[in-house]
Parts: structure tokens; C-alpha cells; sequence
């Protein structure tokens, strides 16, 4: 998904190299070269405007094509950025990384090619896939020569830009000879805005493997912060206070120390699975053992936040609306995949509730693709608004499942107190208009169409929910569980909200 803003991001910073993104659907190419990117990432869009259409006056170098065997024998190097998704079926089910995409990309490079190559393994693939990938070419092109080099990708999405552009280390794996090592240095030269210290090159194997080991080490770093988060619900510690001291001995660091619901995302548990499957592989039980645990715990924390919720609620939900504020994996992409909010919905669903969900930047539809692994019936059981506030109309319980900016609640002035102690009776005024008003009223239902014609921010991302006039739609005691501690517990309790915060009492 991210190898595009990595292209656009090489294009635009070597106006000399001609990049063409080539991908075998036709829609997906189509949006490429028009407004609606298929994507939204913040700053992306200007940066593919510079280099796809020359709006600072340079010749375009970035193109898009679905001719793919032209784009490979025109290439001098060719990076492979397909998905590499768990495996659903076959030898290592549900843990191994499916190659079947690498493989179907090595064999069109290979038929397609007439003169030698470089090829650059950008998907993040298990130890190992480079010799796969020689074997391929042997076969299929033995009279031409392809080096083979691993150059993972360290972006995260909502900050793909920013990370491509700041990058903490460009990493080049190679084979210990001449020829692939030249290889690396001309593919080191793309990255003419890396200062070459930050360059590191080492063998090919131990880049495959760090790619894997550093999305391991970043998940475990959540699940660990994410287990104390439990004992600090339990005792009265604060798991903010805790990570801020945790993280300010420099030998931990203060980042991917925020704990949440759970994390989600394409990455993390597809790694971390890949991970175990190898030490399997390798017969290494208690390695496989260890990177376990970082999954497992990640469900138990998205389990114990569901129990939390059904808990504050008198163990029933049935008939009872929770509005869910946040559908993304996290803020800034509307990326879904593996998001803790459909494993929290599909529990609250299961209880019996209700939901009204808002997210600013997830489609309708995805929303309901997602529900529909989960749910049977999801979509008479839920509603999916465009405005935060109408989400949160006669809801028991508000849940947020995304740090989106727009959920935060700015501190409370004095000036607001004041005027909230003026208002405290108008409050109860709206709260029982809105409470004896139908819920499935004034339904306003997102635009599935909405794409991004632009990007920084996408349409409606700079704007802050009012938690006052969601105070005075929602049933009391207003609870807010907030998966991912991104409200000020101290203002929305100022407003008449009842706070439960990851890793902290009730
Ligand atoms: C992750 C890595 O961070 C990138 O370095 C890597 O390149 C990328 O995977 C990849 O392999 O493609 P990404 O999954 O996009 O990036 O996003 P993260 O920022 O790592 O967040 C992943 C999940 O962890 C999100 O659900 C996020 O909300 C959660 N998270 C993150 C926490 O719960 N706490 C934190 O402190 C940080």
C-alpha cells in the first residue's frame, strides 16, 4: 500500500530518474494519475503533484501504467512492493507470510526483462526470500544477470511522508561480492536526501530479518506497556505517569510506549506471526513462545477493554446504543486493517448492542466490509454517521477507538466553566429533548464517496468535537471509554462525563 508514496517521495527528490508505479488494476492506476489518490496520507498528494504532473515547472518523472512487462525491460532497478498477507491456508496457516505475490512479481520480471537488473525487495518478507527469489531467475532468465538486494521500509502510515523524507536509517542488504555490493551503492545514490551516515548496508539476510525484528520489537513495546496498563487499572498507578518515566531513561526512549486498546494495522501482527512461524520453523520453541505472547496479549487488552465496557454497563447491552468515535487503526490514514475497533465491535455486538460509529476519513462501506467478518446481521444492528455529535444521540456509552486530533478536548477555561455553571439547567433542557427524540432521527450518513482531492489536512480533519453538546445528548452517567487516552479526562469530567482512560482506576 505504502510503496507508491515511497516512489513519489524518490521521483520528487531526483528529478533526474524516471519512476513508473506499474500494478495490474486498471482502477487502481486510474486513480493514481487523477485527483482522488486511492490513499490518504497527509502530504501526499502535493508530492505526487510535483513529480506525476511538473507543478514546479520540472518534466513529470512519475508515471503510472498497467503495462507492466514494458515498465521492467525500460527499468534498471526494480523495487518489489507487493503485500506479503498471512497465510489463510497450506503450511503454516494463519502464522507464515504468503509470498505468492513476490513470487508472481519475480517470475513477470523475469519473463519480461531482456537486459540485467537490479531488484530491490521492499515488502517486508521472511529471512530467506532473497535465495527464493535467485532461484526464480535462475530458472526462468539464465542468461541474464539480476542482483538481488533488501531495502525495507521503516514508514509508518499517517506519516509516511514525514518518515520518508526524515528518515531514522535507510537499510541496504547485499550479498558479501563486488557486483552486489556496487548494486547497493547505486541503489544508496537514490537516496540522495539520507545523509550517507544514516545509510547502512549489511548482508542480506540480516536485513530481511531486521525489517521483521524492529515491527517485533515496536509491537512488544506496546503489549509490555499494554500489560501494565491492566495492573495500573487494578492498583491506582497511572499508566501515563508510569510511561513517562519509563520512557525518560535514555536507554528505552519515550516512543510506541502509549497505551491503547490494542494496536491494529496491516504490520504489526502479520510480523509478528511471521516471526513465530520462523523460530517454528527452526525448532527454536521457546523464541516462537516468547513473540507469541505480543499478539496473545494484544487480544487479551482489546478483550479487557470490551469486558470494561459490558462491565460499566450492568453486564447487559442488549437494545443498548454505544457510540463508537474512531474506526481507523490510528489517526491520519483511513486504513481498517486489523483496527481494535472491530474486534471491540464485534463484541459489543455480540452482547446485544447498538452501535452509531463515526470515524472522519473511513468509508460506509469499509465500515460494513469489516462488520461483516464479525457480525452476521451488522448492518441492522449499526448506524454509521458523519458527525460525531449525532453518533453520540441516546448512547449509554461513548467509546473512542482512534486518537484522531478532532476527539481531543481543548482544557477547560475558566470562562467555559462559567458559562457552563450558567447553563447547567439549559443542558438538562436539551438532554431530555434529545433523549425523548428518536435515535434513528436526523441520520446522516457519510458520503462514501468522499476521496481526497487534496490532501493536508483531508477535508474536515483540522476540526475539534464539541464534548458539550455531546454532553447533552448522551444518556447518563455519560461514560466515555477512551481506547487510546486521547481526551482530557479533567475537562470531560468538568463537563458532567464519567472517564474510564486506558490503564488507569475507574
Ligand atoms: C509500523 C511501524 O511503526 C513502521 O516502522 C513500519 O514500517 C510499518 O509498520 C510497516 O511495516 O509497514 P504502522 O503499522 O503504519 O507502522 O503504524 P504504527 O504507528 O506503528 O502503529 C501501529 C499500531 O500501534 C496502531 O494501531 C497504533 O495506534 C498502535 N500504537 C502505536 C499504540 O497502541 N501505541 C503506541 O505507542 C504506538
Amino acid at each position: 500500500m505504502l510503496g507508491v508514496p515511497t516512489c513519489a517521495v524518490i521521483a520528487k527528490q531526483n528529478p533526474g530518474i524516471q519512476v513508473t508505479v506499474v500494478d495490474l488494476s486498471e482502477a487502481r492506476i486510474a486513480a493514481w494519475k487523477s485527483n482522488a489518490l486511492p490513499i490518504f496520507e497527509p502530504d501526499l498528494f502535493s508530492v505526487v503533484e510535483v513529480a506525476r504532473d511538473g507543478t514546479d515547472g520540472r518534466a513529470p518523472n512519475l508515471h503510472f501504467s498497467t503495462d507492466i512487462a514494458a515498465a521492467i525491460d525500460e527499468a534498471d532497478l526494480i523495487f518489489i512492493a507487493v503485500n506479503t498477507p498471512t497465510k489463510t491456508a497450506g503450511l503454516g496457516a494463519g502464522k507464515a507470510s504468503n509470498l505468492a505475490y513476490v513470487e508472481s512479481a519475480a517470475r513477470m520480471i523475469a519473463e519480461a526483462a531482456t537486459s540485467d537488473k537490479i531488484v530491490v525487495e521492499k515488502s517486508t518478507v521472511p529471512c530467506g526470500t532473497a535465495e527464493s527469489l535467485r532461484t526464480i531467475f535462475a530458472a526462468l532468465a539464465p542468461s541474464l544477470t539480476f542482483d538481488i538486494l533488501s531495502n525495507p521500509e521503516f514508514l509508518a502510515e499517517g506519516t509516511a511522508i514525514s518518515d520518508l523524507l526524515r528518515p531514522d536509517r535507510i537499510l541496504i542488504g547485499s550479498l558479501n561480492d563486488a557486483r552486489s555490493k556496487s548494486a547497493a551503492e547505486a541503489l544508496a545514490q537514490v537516496y540522495t536526501w539520507v545523509p550517507r551516515s544514516q545509510i547502512i548496508t549489511v548482508n542480506i539476510w540480516s536485513s530481511e530479518l531486521a525489517k521483521l525484528a524492529a515491527n517485533c520489537m515496536l509491537a512488544q513495546r506496546i503489549s509490555s506497556i499494554n500489560s501494565l496498563s491492566a495492573i495500573c487499572e487494578a492498583t491506582g498507578a497511572e499508566i501515563e505517569e508510569l510511561a513517562q518515566v519509563v520512557g525518560l531513561d535514555s536507554r528505552i526512549g519515550d516512543r510506541m510506549l502509549k497505551a491503547s486498546a490494542g494496536f491494529g494495522g496491516s504490520c504489526f501482527k502479520k510480523d509478528v506471526l511471521s516471526l513465530v512461524y520462523i523460530a517454528e520453523s527452526l525448532h527454536l520453541e521457546e523464541v516462537a513462545a516468547h513473540w507469541k505472547t505480543v499478539v496473545d496479549l494484544n487480544e487479551y487488552q482489546k478483550n479487557r477493554f470490551a469486558r470494561r465496557i459490558t462491565r460499566a454497563l450492568h453486564n447487559t447491552l442488549a437494545d443498548k446504543r454505544i457510540a463508537i468515535l474512531g474506526w481507523a487503526y490510528k489517526k491520519n490514514t483511513r486504513d481498517t486493517r486489523e483496527s481494535a475497533a472491530i474486534t471491540i465491535a464485534g463484541q459489543l455486538l455480540a452482547e446485544g448492542a447498538l452501535l452509531a460509529i463515526y470515524d472522519p476519513l473511513v468509508s460506509q462501506n469499509q465500515i460494513l466490509q469489516d462488520l461483516a467478518d464479525v457480525h452476521p446481521n451488522a448492518d441492522s444492528v449499526i448506524k454509521i454517521y458523519s458527525d460525531a455529535t449525532a453518533a453520540c444521540v441516546d448512547a449509554c456509552a461513548v467509546v473512542i477507538m482512534t486518537e484522531w486530533d478532532e476527539f481531543k478536548a481543548d482544557r477547560i477555561t475558566q470562562t467555559t466553566l462559567d458559562k457552563l455553571a450558567d447553563s447547567n439547567t439549559h443542558d438538562q433542557q436539551l438532554e431530555s429533548t434529545s433523549t425523548s427524540s428518536s435515535s434513528d432521527s436526523g441520520i446522516d450518513v457519510q458520503d462514501d464517496t468522499a476521496e481526497n482531492a487534496s490532501d493536508s489536512p483531508a477535508p474536515g480533519l483540522d476540526k475539534r468535537i464539541d464534548w458539550r453538546s455531546i454532553a447533552a445528548v448522551v444518556r447518563r452517567p455519560r461514560l466515555v471509554f477512551d481506547g487510546r487516552n486521547v481526551v482530557d479526562a479533567d475537562a470531560l469530567a468538568s463537563l458532567g462525563f464519567r472517564v474510564q482512560s486506558i490503564g488507569k482506576a475507574d
